[in-house]
């Protein structure tokens, strides 16, 4: 199956990257997720903007001809790892590159640049069912904005809520349930969508941006606003979404039960709403 490193596709066996990587070493570098549908990206555009925007951040530059040729890449991928029909899921990630280890940036290296594509599996009987999640307490950094590598909270929180018999973790900073650990918050409150306002303490999630869109088409009220822990109880629906899980309602919060405890109707009416969108694409 070939993956692309560096600007050739090769067997993923023999992709080799240093040990020296500053990605191995210190998590330097940033990553993007994006779902194709039947050999279709969807929103490669947003993908490409929400990269240039993280390696700004983490003030890493890559060629702007590179930056640009990487929709045909990922194209390219899904043709090469024959999943051009059904779902599947593009990887990619940029590090700062390989130098012997100091924290400060090296001078003049050329970042790695990596990218693979397989095949997905929706969760279609967890989508059924509705997750149950669990709160943890957000021990991240203050700049979850940037779609870093470096997601050693994420991967903790993930692991307690599966050690807890769960199936996402929402991160919780003074009292305000900001996100999931691989996806975005969403409330039904007094019959308004509510979501984290986009800060530096939460993720610009591709799927957030679409399904406010969509829910904005449907004429639901839309408030990006903080959602307090303790108002959890006044929610008639909760719901995470990204980009390989769609639109998953939330029928439990540290074993305590959502509203009737089903999947509710906004939630569903965004997913079908969702992929409609996706198979458009
Ligand atoms: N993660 N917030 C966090 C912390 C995430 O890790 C993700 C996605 C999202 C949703 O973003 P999007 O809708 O663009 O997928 C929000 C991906 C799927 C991952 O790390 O695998």
């Amino acid at each position: 199956m070939p993956v692309y490193l560096n600007g050739s596709y090769v067997p993923k066996e023999q992709a080799m990257v240093s040990v020296d990587d500053r990605g191995f070493v210190f998590g330097d570098g940033v990553y993007e997720v994006i779902r194709a549908s039947n050999g279709r990206l969807f929103e490669p555009e947003r993908h490409v903007r929400r990269l240039e925007r993280s390696l700004r951040e983490i003030s890493l530059t890559l060629p702007e001809a590179e930056l640009r040729g990487l929709i045909d890449v990922w194209r390219e991928l899904l043709r090469a790892n024959d999943v051009e029909s059904g779902d599947a899921i593009v990887y990619m990630q940029v590090t700062r590159g390989a130098a012997p280890r100091a924290h400060q940036f090296p001078a003049a290296i050329r970042p790695t640049v990596f990218a693979s594509a397989a095949a997905w599996t929706l969760p279609t009987a967890l989508r059924t069912r509705g997750a149950r999640v669990i709160t943890v307490p957000d021990v991240r950094w203050s700049r979850c904005d940037i779609k870093t590598i470096t997601l050693l909270p994420n991967v903790l929180a993930k692991q307690r809520a599966v050690e807890a018999g769960a199936d996402e973790a929402l991160f919780v900073r003074d009292g305000v349930v900001l996100e999931g650990a691989v996806s975005n918050f969403f409330a039904v409150i007094d019959g308004a969508l509510c979501t984290h306002p986009l800060t530096t303490y939460i993720l610009g999630g591709i799927t957030r941006d679409v399904v406010l869109e969509l829910a904005s088409s449907a004429g639901i009220p839309i408030r990006e606003t903080p959602i307090l822990l303790d108002h959890i109880s006044r929610a008639t629906e909760l719901f995470y979404t990204n980009t390989t899980n769609d639109v998953i309602p939330i029928v439990t919060v540290d074993s305590r039960v959502v509203a009737d405890g089903l999947p509710g109707p906004i939630t569903g009416r965004l997913y079908t709403a969702l992929c409609a969108r996706i198979t458009a694409s």
